[in-house]
């Protein structure tokens, strides 16, 4: 069935992308959210979603199909026919840093068509509120007094969370004890219960957590406080100076999906973006929005490769040790 499909398309591709793509989109559209539903890349997927379907006249669908880092979500993606139904919603971790960690199966680069760039965030740290530190200064020296590391969540080895931890010992010298989930939702639970000690997680998915009071934030990794939270220090003022982790996401579709689909998925992504209601709600969460000449399909396909200049140094040297 799936070659029929495949042939189908390819049949109809060859009679003209552009014919094709006037179509669509005649059917709804899958954005594959690597992560669990409820985390900080569900979240945006399901806000950017919601907006497009105004603009392309088809429902956008979020589907969550997590593990290994979001290495998982991003394969079935981009095996999916190009046809501009599924789309994979991504980040630094997933479309950067998982190359320089798992044996894919897939090329990050040569597999994928960069759709737009999306918005980013800093990473925050937070703990468990037994925690006995009120600054990062504290924080520190209580993980430096430690017999044992610290439990750190995460969602997954590559994920943003996990470099987060492993960029974090980078620059202190100190161990974390990972613990993996299918997305930074059910870690963020378990901090909240007090099942483990810390995360440095994106600070869309906890902001409101810390604004509830039932987790503790120490600092944002950035130079400038987030807008929306202006009582969280940044690193710099905390005592990591330099410690700076900027968690950016993007949408990607399989290779030789036709240039025009590109052209309309990316179309109603800068709409959406440029929405009142849609700016709103991300900067609620302490997202920051791409200036309008970042948000072509090509600038996102030099960023990526950009950050895999910067990253995988570093992550390669942290050794990660994957099943
Ligand atoms: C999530 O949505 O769970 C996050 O993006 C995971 C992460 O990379 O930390």
């Amino acid at each position: 069935m799936r070659r029929v499909v495949w042939a189908t398309f390819i049949a109809l591709l060859s009679l003209g992308s552009a014919a094709y793509a006037d179509n669509y989109p005649s059917h709804p559209i899958t954005i594959v959210v690597p992560f669990a539903a409820g985390g900080p890349s569900d979240a945006m997927a399901r806000i950017l979603g919601e907006r497009m379907k105004a603009t392309l006249g088809e429902a956008v669908l979020v589907e969550n199909v997590t593990g290994a880092g979001g290495s998982i979500g991003v394969g079935r993606a981009v095996r999916a026919a190009p046809d501009g139904y599924t789309v994979s919603f991504g980040h630094l971790g997933t479309h950067v840093c998982n190359g320089a960690i798992y044996r894919l199966g897939y090329d990050l680069v040569d597999d994928l068509e960069p759709v737009v760039l999306l918005p980013s965030n800093p990473m925050i740290i937070v703990s468990k509120t037994a925690v006995p530190a009120t600054s990062l200064a504290e924080l520190l020296a209580w993980l430096k007094a430690r017999p044992s590391p610290a439990t750190a969540g995460t969602a997954g080895a590559g994920s943003g969370s996990h470099v987060a931890g492993l960029y974090f010992e980078n620059v202190t010298g100190l161990k974390l004890q990972y613990v993996p989930y299918r997305g930074t939702a059910p870690a963020l639970n378990d901090l909240v219960a007090g099942q483990i000690d810390l995360m440095i997680d994106q600070t869309s998915n906890s902001i409101n957590q810390v604004r509830a009071g039932t987790i503790r934030a120490y600092a944002v990794t950035d130079a400038k406080r987030v807008e929306s939270a202006p009582d969280i220090p940044t690193t710099d003022e905390a005592g990591l100076p330099g410690f700076h982790m900027t968690l950016w996401s993007g949408m990607w579709v399989p290779k030789r999906t036709p240039k025009e689909i590109v052209a309309r998925l990316n179309a109603a992504v800068v709409e959406a973006l440029n929405d009142h209601s849609v700016r709103k709600q991300l900067g609620n969460l302490g997202l920051q929005i791409p200036a309008g000449d970042r948000l072509s399909p090509e600038e996102l396909g030099l960023w990526q490769k950009a950050e895999i200049a910067k990253w995988w140094p570093m992550i390669r040297a942290a050794e990660v040790k994957v099943e």
